[in-house]
């Protein structure tokens, strides 16, 4: 584990427009770090390796440290069926053993479906599924997530499967690339089929832990801001906030790739995703079922101080540094970034609010307050055009919005999880196809991409890269 230094030189408090404080940040090495390589301030870890999203920031010790490691354990154990608060829990009905089998290293675990072609018992996708009525209803007998995996003596609610078509395309100066485009199914329902005319399917890649924290702590004055300014018609551009209701409150969504969560989601990761029980979500999520009549169900299998140490790990998890800065490439491919306007909607800066983050048992976090970050997202929805269209509501999210991916730790993908399969779904392949699927408000950055030169477009791949 890599541990910064802070030293305090007023005399030489940095004027940079980026309003960086008076400290200075000391690489392990004990280099002084470069403005541009600190992603997210006093958070921003050195390392890049395998286990970069995975590392706590230098201000988590003592007995937050210990905390840390109890919510790392938790996220990351494979649970079963049995009642260890630890290890067990399980299902019935889940979609993932542990939070750490979707977020591997804290990323994003490859998916099979390219390779396998779908999920089911024996078959673990890594992906979620929500699955809804044309018309936005759910069913009774299956609720909003498919449960594709189940314990001994359950059958799973159903079972995903994909295919894919593939374009094939050319950019103007003859470099090939390829686009394939999903159609998913569910088979083996475990009750009722459902008609494939009244059912909606959306699935979704894990997100990366990058920057969890900094996204809790983010300065909603700025967000509205910049949802007010975010209006460029010459660009085809326009953002806006989602907003939902959670604990009974209507509120600024940022989580989820609809922004479609006010918190980091432990409680319903534990009761949906895997199936464990807790205050928040007593009853399991296949209580009312066919199958599960006449079946005991449990108590409450995690308790909140075990959730919050999970809320706690997420939070204070470092952030990547951004590498090779200096680089000329790297350099000449922020300013392409910038002239495709990838920046109107992947904004580099933003401002965390001064009291920090406060976990979901109360503790708070002050350390992430008050820091420049560097998330490459304005965190608000845009129109991404029909061909990400999902046909599925979140909030104020219609079907073919979607909240900016944040870019930072997007160049270790490869590294943490081994692929590089992006957007929603993974459909992308590369960095390439993400671009090029970029519709609705997002096809002026694309027209741009392709039509620069095969040096330019390398150039603007090796800055992405770089964060
Ligand atoms: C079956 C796989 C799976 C499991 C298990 C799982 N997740 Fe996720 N997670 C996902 C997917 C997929 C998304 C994106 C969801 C969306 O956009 O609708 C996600 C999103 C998130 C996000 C939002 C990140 C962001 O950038 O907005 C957080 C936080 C998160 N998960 C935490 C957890 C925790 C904590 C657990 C364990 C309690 C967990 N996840 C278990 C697949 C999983
Ligand atoms: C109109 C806003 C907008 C603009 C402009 C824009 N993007 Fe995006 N970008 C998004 C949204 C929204 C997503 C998520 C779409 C999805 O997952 O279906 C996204 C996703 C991505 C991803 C995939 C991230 C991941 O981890 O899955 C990459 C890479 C990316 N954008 C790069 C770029 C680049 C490079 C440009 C400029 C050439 C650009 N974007 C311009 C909004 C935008």
């Amino acid at each position: 584990m890599k541990r910064l230094f802070y030293i305090f030189l007023p005399f030489l408090i940095c004027a940079c427009e980026d309003g960086l404080d008076d400290r200075l940040i000391l690489k392990t090495s004990g280099e002084v770090a470069l403005p541009e390589e600190l992603s997210a301030g006093n958070s921003t870890i050195f390392m890049s390796s395998s286990k970069a999203y995975d590392q706590p920031s230098s201000w988590v010790t003592g007995s937050l440290l210990t905390r840390f490691t109890s919510g790392d354990a938790l996220y990351d154990n494979a649970r079963t069926g049995d009642d260890d608060p630890y290890t067990g829990g399980l299902g019935p009905l889940y979609a993932g053993y542990s939070c750490g089998a979707c977020h591997k290293n804290a990323g994003r675990t490859k998916p099979t479906l390219h390779s396998v072609g779908g999920s089911g018992k024996y078959n673990f996708s890594s992906m979620l599924v929500y699955i809804s009525r044309k018309n936005g209803a759910l069913f009774r007998d299956y609720g909003r997530v498919l449960h594709d995996q189940s314990i001994y003596g359950v059958e799973p609610e159903g079972k995903l499967s994909v295919t894919y078509t593939e374009e094939f395309f050319e950019f103007h100066d003859g470099e090939p690339y390829a686009l394939i485009t999903p159609h998913y199914q569910i088979t083996e329902w475990y009750a009722d089929s459902i008609r494939p005319e009244d059912l909606n399917i959306t699935v979704r890649i894990p997100l990366r832990h990058v920057g969890m924290g900094q996204m809790m702590a983010l300065d909603h004055d700025e967000l509205k801001k910049l949802a007010e300014q975010s209006n460029y018609p010459q660009y085809g551009i326009s953002g806006k906030l989602n907003y939902i209701w959670e604990r009974g409150v209507y509120q600024i969504g940022v989580s989820g790739n609809k922004a479609q969560h006010a918190d980091l989601t432990v409680e319903l990761g534990f009761s949906s995703d895997l199936g464990v029980t807790n205050d928040r979500y007593p009853l399991e999520v296949c209580y009312g079922q066919i199958q599960m009549m006449g079946m005991a169900m449990n108590g409450i299998q995690i308790t909140t101080r075990e959730m919050e140490d999970v809320d706690l790990y997420m939070h204070s998890l470092g952030v990547p540094y951004r590498r090779n800065v200096t680089d000329a490439t790297v350099k000449w491919g922020e300013l392409l970034f910038q002239e495709a306007k990838c920046h109107l909607c992947h904004t580099p800066t933003l401002h965390t609010r001064p009291r920090g983050a406060v976990l979901l048992n109360g503790t708070k976090l002050p350390w992430l307050g008050s820091q420049v970050i560097h998330p490459y997202s304005d965190y608000l929805l845009h129109d991404m055009g029909p061909g990400l269209d999902d046909q599925y509501v979140s909030g104020l999210a219609q079907g073919c919005e979607w909240r900016t991916t944040p870019l930072w730790g997007i160049g270790l993908q490869e590294k943490v999880n081994g692929h590089t399969y992006f957007l929603h779904d993974g459909r992308a392949r590369n960095l390439t196809e993400a671009i090029m699927w970029h519709g609705g408000e997002g096809a002026y950055s694309r027209a741009k991409f392709s039509r620069m030169t095969q040096e330019e477009r390398e150039a603007l791949l090796t800055f992405l890269n770089s964060l």
